[in-house]
């Protein structure tokens, strides 16, 4: 098998992890590293645990994510989403490997109505988890050359725990939540982390000029919007109500519409074939029942 087919996720249990051990596994072979096999933050340990398994590429969807754990946590999100990526880059470096990193449209400042952020848009981290994303998106570039840094934006797809917000809501309406109260001036481009997955698949083995991209489903849509068509796509009672963010308790400032657009790679399919997609296999997984 070709050297660089043998790889290791960071964070594979995740949403996006989950989703990379699917879209790469045939062909491939990619091992999840465990969280108890190395200690992430001590780059002695990450050295010894790469040098012995020797891949050709890493991906890492390891993330302190959200931005009020971030608030709570600085350090613990500066530890795992900074210096760690930059400790695969450095040792992406020294062992040769290709690094596959994940970033966020949260860097980003809000952009004006129906305009999207492209590569060349200029972030303005307003939070910790947005400063300590944009640190790595920083560093990696300047410390290897071997490196694809895609930034991506609000993922719905299947995970092995529903702890993420467009899953949570559709749990609650599940369990025939009778109202769910959605922001609707929050507005992203919502992706299907397995058609995110499957480009990230595209850009390595078409061995895509390494470098910084925006991987996003196409078009634009508040969280009110992307939940109200889940539930209405799922056929659930439940009524989905617009409401401002600020209603909700949160810590941190943060960005409320940032779009992802690419000026160097197409778009995936609209966001909403993408969740008619997910939403016929959320039911399929449930025996046919939403
Ligand atoms: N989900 C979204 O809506 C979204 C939006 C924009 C960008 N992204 C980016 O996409 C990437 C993947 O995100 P995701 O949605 O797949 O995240 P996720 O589902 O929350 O998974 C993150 C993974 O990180 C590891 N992790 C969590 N807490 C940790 C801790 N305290 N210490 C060490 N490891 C920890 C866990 O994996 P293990 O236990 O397997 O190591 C966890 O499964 C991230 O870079 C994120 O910034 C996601």
């Amino acid at each position: 098998m070709d050297a660089i087919r043998n790889g290791l996720i960071f964070g594979g249990t995740g949403k996006l992890g989950t989703a990379l051990s699917r879209a790469f596994a045939d062909g491939w072979n990619l091992r999840a590293v465990e969280s108890t096999e190395a200690d992430i933050t001590d780059k002695a340990a990450l050295r010894a645990l790469l040098t012995a398994e020797r891949p050709g590429i890493v991906f890492n969807a390891k993330v302190i994510g959200g931005v009020d754990a971030c608030e709570q946590a600085p350090g613990l999100a500066y530890r795992v989403n900074t210096r760690f990526p930059a400790h695969l880059a450095e040792l992406s470096l020294e062992l040769g490997f290709t690094l596959v990193h994940f970033s966020t449209d949260a860097i980003f400042p809000d952009c004006a109505p129906g305009a999207a952020h492209t590569e060349s848009s200029v972030p303005a981290p307003l939070n910790a988890y947005a400063l300590s994303k944009y640190g790595a998106d920083c560093l990696i570039p300047a410390i290897t050359p071997r490196a694809y840094v895609l930034r991506l934006s609000v993922q719905f797809g299947e995970r092995p725990a529903a702890t993420q917000f467009v899953e949570r809501m559709l749990e609650q309406a599940l369990h025939g939540a009778p109202l769910l109260r959605v922001a609707a001036d929050v507005v992203s481009s919502p992706s299907y982390s397995q058609d995110v997955a499957a480009r990230v698949r595209q850009i390595v083995e078409q061995s895509a000029p390494f470098g910084l991209y925006h991987v996003a489903n196409a078009g634009q849509a508040s969280l009110h919007e992307l939940v109200f068509t889940a539930v209405k796509l799922l056929g659930l009672e439940t009524r989905v109500e617009p409401v401002p963010s600020a209603i909700f308790p949160a810590l941190g400032r943060r960005s409320r519409v940032t779009p992802l657009a690419s000026e160097k790679i197409s778009a995936l399919r609209p966001w909403q074939e993408a969740l008619a997609d997910f939403c016929r296999e959320f039911k399929a997984a449930r025996g046919g029942r939403p």
